[in-house]
């Protein structure tokens, strides 16, 4: 039930602390300084190369995740969409472990593309919400996110807990191969604890979110930028935009700016810009005040250091708490999900139900 929310959009929002440090129980040791439990189901040592496959937001979710696997694992990665992947007859290797995402478990794309690994890929694994799913019984280990039902169409809550799993592999699969000591890991985990407090903390941005929101409406397109790890998330913005308030948005990576997308700038085409002061801080506020010298309208989402750095010359900022930059997927989420959410409300569509769109994709 609802509750006291007007959408399950709105309620799986702001389930997400809970839900998050819930999966996080199930995967990390009780010291709060390890990965242990559900992920030791996974062996990576024999592994040479990691193939993540799975759609839609699933998708954007390995995409951040192969930046944790090469960065905190070393291990080789490459991501695909389902529908592209089941076609394409990638050779696999024995050596090749295959890791599916899918909230619902019964994709078709994403089932055929596990299929297809059967007998290639040395080992097949899948994280998923639903257990008694088609991926999870297809896989020779299936990871919970136990993130609880997701009614709403627009996945929220689903995103961040496979985030939360996918990162804890990432921990397992660095310690287990050598490449990440148990300080390190031991300093990962305690701040993943950490994140149900920050992310309640880009929850209460929402009041400002909702005004925001009264301008973002009235966009016939919208441009989300990133770097980094915050590139996925600027897809990820976008897609949440277009499925619920079916505004055009686009989200890119924000070194191809001059490559073509800079084209499109002017005062009506508002950019939301996911800038965390990470190490790439500096080369996206550049990317920015590209942006804004040809007319275009920014909104910032930041922390407190970056708004002091960047704000002059933005339309709006939105401050987001500092957060070590590795676990930044986690509290912008926050802000990619309220933003489409308020926008939506604004526009009046149907924010759990929109147009065209199912739940689950059983069908190609
Ligand atoms: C976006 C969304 C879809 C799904 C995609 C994969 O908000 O919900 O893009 O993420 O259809 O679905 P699952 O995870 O069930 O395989």
């Amino acid at each position: 039930e609802k509750g006291e929310h007007r959408h399950f959009m709105s309620k799986e929002v702001h389930e997400q602390p809970e839900v998050l440090s819930y999966a996080l129980q199930h995967y990390a040791g009780p010291g709060r300084d390890r990965i242990e439990g559900a992920a030791d189901a996974v062996d990576f040592t024999g592994t040479d190369r990691l193939i993540m496959v799975a759609c839609g937001t699933a998708f954007y979710a390995c995409q951040v995740a192969k930046y944790w696997f090469e960065q905190i694992a070393g291990m080789v990665v490459e991501i695909d969409i389902a529908s592209e992947f089941r076609y394409r007859n990638p050779p696999l290797r024995d050596s090749d472990m295959a890791l599916f995402v899918s909230q619902s478990g019964e994709t078709a794309d994403t089932l055929a593309a596990l299929n297809y690994c059967k007998g290639k890929a040395g080992s097949i694994v899948s994280v998923v919400n639903a257990m008694e799913s088609s991926i999870a019984r297809a896989s020779d280990a299936a990871l919970p996110i136990h993130a609880g039902v997701e009614v709403g169409v627009a996945s929220t809550k689903a995103f961040s807990c496979q985030l939360t799993v996918l990162l804890s592999l990432a921990i397992h699969a660095g310690r287990t191969r050598g490449h990440l000591s148990a300080a390190d890991e031991a300093q990962l985990v305690s701040r993943m604890f950490e994140l149900p407090r920050l992310m309640n903390e880009a929850i209460a941005t929402e009041p400002q979110i909702a005004k925001l929101a009264q301008w973002l409406a009235g966009a016939r397109d919208i441009l989300f930028l990133g770097r980094g790890l915050m590139y996925p998330m600027a897809l990820e913005g976008a897609l949440k935009l277009k499925e619920i308030s079916y505004i055009h948005a686009e989200g890119y990576a924000s070194g191809e700016l001059k490559h073509g997308p800079i084209a499109l700038i002017d005062e009506n085409v508002p950019v939301i810009v996911f800038a965390p002061r990470d190490a790439l801080f500096e080369k996206l506020v550049s990317n920015m005040q590209e942006v804004m010298a040809r007319g275009g309208r920014v909104l910032l989402v930041t922390d407190a250091e970056g708004a002091e750095i960047a704000r002059h010359g933005t339309a709006e900022v939105l401050v987001m708490p500092t957060v070590d930059p590795r676990l930044a997927p986690m509290v912008y989420a926050i802000p990619a999900q309220l933003i489409a959410y308020h926008t939506a409300v604004t526009k009046g569509t149907d924010v759990d139900q929109p147009r065209n769109l199912a739940k689950s994709v059983t069908v190609e």
